[in-house]
């Protein structure tokens, strides 16, 4: 009897289950697309922080190359057996070179006795076997000496990985290269560059850069870095930042017209982060400009994404100095812009175009957004945005403008932002977010009810915080990815609204950064995605042509039960991609019931992120914690069945025919 009772109260039980998972009812109205979603909804943020571009993605392998740091022989040391400092000098020809004034000029005075100059990199030099590297110099000898140049690949105990030899003659400044194949791998190797012989030299951009960069580009960058953005599939690149843009004081600036044309003639400056957080002082992260606009704008193409530079509006930055240029002194900085319009999309004989051309690319680089300013507030931004806004458009009516909004996404500032970006008809406004977790799952609805009328947004800097902003003591956490994949839905079911977003900062060098979270990270030889990588990469590689109504008892997904979620149609691979995140520590089941007059295609396609602990994290050794598992589901009719497990960020594909 006690045992038929038991019976009757599992199956009452598991009907009841049965009845309440069959009413958790999720509808799709695959038939009815709401709006466009735009090709550049999902983009990347590129800022030189945290190694970003030298020592990071520009594959130059020398630190502080033309002796232009404050500490002219920072990066480098001196090995001579007689241990006598004056084998090494830093000349300053001043006037004669303002771009590139230092070179160093190596004495050898005893032909038993060579001296080796030795460049340690950044954090060392990855170097891989059986790759191929290319060492390059400028040099002048004193014509009556006989110096010969032997350089050497050392690994991280001395032993030699490498070897070229250089013959250098006459005294004038010529370039002289070699090529090296590395015997071994080690991340932490040297270059060695030994003058042996007799006389004196002078050497100048000292290079060396692996042969295997990507697209094998001279000049180039780390393929195994651009690798890992190419497969997001950006939708657009924003460059060069962030407050490098501001730079601490106007002098230190971004300027893009330095950073184009002959590397060695682009000047060198100190990097804003160098010592911007006490907590992670970097003296010796310096803006060399190899990677220039030129080559962001190329990087852009490569990777199918639209370039979106940022230039500074005559304000730097305004947590630091603060300082700005007077209005009657903005028109160099208003003329910079027109001047990139043309240097990006001008003819090939235009001022600015020829210069693009020369540099390799006759055709223009079809920009279509420009950002004046970057994170900028207060009265002066509107002021001197007002100036640009003008005068760009009046030239170049079909450029479209990016504004900012300030450093936060709520406050008297942002407030008074949105006011001013209102009233001058702003095109589109660039919003940040760095907060807790909880904020980005609270806002998921956040643009919902954003006026449809007025600008459009461009959500261009958000990342979960799992401790304050800037603490050195964030984390990539599951939690905060997971978190960042809820707000995004609210991005995505918006996206007559929003137009553009990006995660930042982008890259971080394991040993030389300043800023955490960061959605990259790597050493000298490895990088790996984070788990808000896989969050980016998935939303932007499954994005889709149209936004459809997803609904759960006629609300939004946006929080109940931890669910949240989105749905979209792909028009050109005829699929429904539907987005399902799950934040809380439960499973939920749901049924999902897609209203379609169309045939829909057997053999579903899920993606899902998951890991039940919402601290884990990837890292360099242990890079797939959090990545992405495919699978199948099967269809009832026009209906699935799918159980979103705990903590889970699921993509689901159905074809239709
Ligand atoms: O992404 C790091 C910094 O955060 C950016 O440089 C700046 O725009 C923001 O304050």
């Amino acid at each position: 009897m006690i045992q038929l009772l038991r019976k009757l109260t599992l199956t009452c039980f598991l009907f009841v289950l049965a009845f309440s998972l069959e009413s958790q009812i999720i509808t799709v109205n695959v038939d009815k697309p709401k709006y466009a979603i735009q090709p550049t909804m999902w983009g990347i943020f590129f800022e030189d922080i945290n190694f970003a571009a030298d020592g990071g993605i520009y594959a130059e392998l020398v630190m502080n190359r033309s002796f232009e740091f404050r500490k002219p022989k920072m990066g480098w040391a001196v090995k001579v057996k007689d241990k006598d400092s004056s084998h090494l000098l830093i000349i300053n020809r001043g006037i004669e070179n303002i771009n590139n004034p230092r070179f160093a000029r190596i004495k050898v005075d005893d032909e038993s006795n060579p001296v080796c100059l030795i460049n340690s990199g950044f954090r060392g030099m990855g170097i891989t076997k059986d790759i191929l590297y290319h060492f390059s110099c400028i040099a002048a000898l004193n014509t009556s000496d006989a110096l010969k140049i032997r350089i050497e690949l050392v690994n991280s105990k001395g032993e030699k990985t490498g070897e070229a030899v250089i013959n250098p003659s006459g005294n004038d400044w010529k370039r002289y290269t070699a090529d090296i194949k590395a015997t071994q791998t080690d991340p932490k190797s040297k270059l060695n560059i030994w003058f042996e012989g007799k006389g004196l030299i002078d050497m100048d951009m000292i290079s060396l850069f692996p042969d295997n960069t990507w697209k094998n580009r001279p000049n180039g960058l780390r393929a195994d870095l651009v690798q890992l953005l190419a497969d997001m599939k950006p939708g657009f690149v924003r460059f060069p930042g962030g407050c490098i843009v501001e730079g601490y004081d106007l002098n230190g600036r971004y300027q893009w017209k330095k950073t184009v044309g002959d590397p060695a003639d682009r000047k060198t400056i100190v990097n804003r982060w160098n010592t911007e957080f006490n907590h992670r002082p970097t003296p010796d992260y310096y803006q060399s400009f190899g990677l220039g606009f030129y080559e962001y704008f190329l990087l852009a193409e490569d990777i199918g994404a639209a370039p979106l530079p940022i230039l500074n509006c005559g304000m730097a930055c305004q947590f630091n100095s603060a300082e700005v240029a007077p209005m009657d002194e903005i028109d160099p900085y208003v003329q910079d812009a027109l001047d990139l319009i043309e240097f990006a999309n001008g003819s090939a004989e235009s001022k600015w175009g020829s210069v693009r051309a020369k540099m390799g690319h006759p055709a223009p680089f079809n920009m279509k957004f420009l950002g004046v300013g970057n994170e900028q507030w207060g009265p002066q931004y509107f002021e001197r945005y007002l100036v640009f806004e003008k005068a760009i458009k009046a030239k170049y009516p079909e450029i479209v403008l990016v504004s900012g909004a300030g450093p936060s996404p709520d406050g008297d500032l942002f407030d008074f932002a949105v006011k001013a970006l209102k009233d001058t008809k702003a095109d589109i406004v660039d919003e940040h977010y760095y907060k807790p977790p909880q904020w980005f799952k609270d806002n998921a609805g956040r643009y919902d009810n954003y006026d449809r009328n007025s600008y459009k947004i461009f959500a261009g800097e958000y990342a979960a915080q799992s401790d304050y902003t800037t603490s050195p003591k964030n984390r990539n956490t599951w939690e905060c990815a997971l978190s960042e994949a809820a707000f995004m839905t609210g991005l995505e079911r918006n996206s007559d609204v929003v137009v553009m977003c990006s995660y930042a900062p982008l890259f971080a060098h394991l040993e030389g950064w300043q800023w955490t979270p960061d959605l990259i990270w790597f050493d000298n030889l490895k990088s790996f995605g984070t788990a808000n990588y896989y969050v980016q990469k998935l939303f932007s590689t499954n994005k889709g042509t149209d936004e459809i109504d997803i609904s759960q008892d006629g609300k939004l997904l946006e929080g109940d039960d931890g669910l949240f979620g989105t749905a979209a149609i792909d028009k050109n691979k005829k699929e429904i991609i539907l987005k399902l995140v799950n934040t809380s520590g439960k499973e939920v089941s749901r049924v999902i019931s897609l209203l379609t007059k169309q045939k829909l295609l057997e053999g579903v396609e899920t993606t899902v992120l998951q890991n039940d602990n919402p601290e884990a994290v990837n890292d360099i050794e242990n890079a797939k914690v959090i990545y992405p598992v495919e699978g199948k589901l099967s269809l009832k009719g026009k209906k699935l069945s799918v159980i979103l497990k705990p903590y889970s960020f699921s993509v689901i594909r159905v074809k239709i025919k």
